[in-house]
């Protein structure tokens, strides 16, 4: 059998892999719920309906789905150095990996040599995987998230010159029905998903653009 490129890479990451897995073996039996964060609530965006004065109430609404925005499984993409970050801690990607000019990996390594169009489980007992969806790329240097306050994302993601020329209609669609949004509550083993449901950080965007879209203060 012909060894070819993608064999190399796959040897490898099982051999990672398998590295990996022998360090979390023991710590997850030292304390299993130590590698999950507790899982957070998303309020509905109709709890919000007491706040009477409409700006307020859009501010208040943005803050909510911020919860869901500044959560680790959407930073991780939405870095602003060009490469990837895993975990909780946002830690750099391992292997060391780049964005490339496509945002799908340098050439004869793209993120598709190892993430798949599903999560796959690496080990026993699904304690860890290997996140997957079929758009897995990283969001481009315009949508970088991370280090920004919740008030700088807002009028990005509002700006059709950094949020992929959208109109605001066309971000709730994305928020609330892209398959590779709402791979952050389906994150695979060994990581903990965004709060509440895609359908209600959906509905929390809706509520937001009918309020006006206000974002809070930078
Ligand atoms: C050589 C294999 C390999 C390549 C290539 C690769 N990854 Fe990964 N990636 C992994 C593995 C393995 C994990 C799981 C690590 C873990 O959870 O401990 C991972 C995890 C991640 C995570 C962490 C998710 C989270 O919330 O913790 C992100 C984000 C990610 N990769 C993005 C990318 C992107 C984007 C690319 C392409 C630009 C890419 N990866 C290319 C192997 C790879
Ligand atoms: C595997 C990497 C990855 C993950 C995880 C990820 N994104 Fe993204 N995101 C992208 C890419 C790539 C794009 C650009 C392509 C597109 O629009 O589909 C993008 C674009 C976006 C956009 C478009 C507009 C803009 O200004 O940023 C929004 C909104 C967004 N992501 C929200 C989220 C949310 C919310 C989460 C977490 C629940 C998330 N993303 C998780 C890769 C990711």
């Amino acid at each position: 059998m012909r060894l070819t490129p993608n064999r190399v890479v796959n040897g490898l990451i099982l051999a990672g892999v398998l590295a990996v897995s022998g360090a979390v073996v023991a710590s997850v039996e030292a304390a299993p719920e130590a590698k999950q964060r507790s899982p957070e609530s998303l309020r509905t965006a109709a709890s919000f309906q007491s706040i009477t004065d409409p700006a307020t109430r859009s501010v208040a609404l943005f803050t909510e789905a911020g919860k869901v925005i500044q959560n680790p499984r959407c930073l991780n993409c939405h870095p602003v150095e060009r490469a990837p970050t895993q975990g909780d801690d946002l830690h750099p990607h391992n292997p060391p990996m780049v964005a490339g000019d496509s945002g799908h990996g340098p050439a004869g390594l793209p993120c598709f040599s190892c993430h798949t169009g599903a999560n796959v489980p690496t080990w026993g007992d699904n304690i860890k995987s290997i996140p997957g969806d079929p758009k897995w790329a990283l969001a481009p240097a315009e949508m970088a998230w991370q280090g920004k306050s919740l008030g700088q994302i807002c009028a990005q993601l509002k700006n059709p010159a950094t949020n992929g020329g959208k109109t605001l209609e066309q971000i709730h669609h994305h928020m609330a029905e892209d398959h590779l949004v709402g791979w952050g509550w389906n994150p695979g083993a060994g990581r903990a998903p965004v709060p509440g449901t895609q359908a209600q950080f959906g509905e929390l965007i809706r509520a937001w653009i009918d309020t006006g879209a206000r974002c809070p203060q930078a």
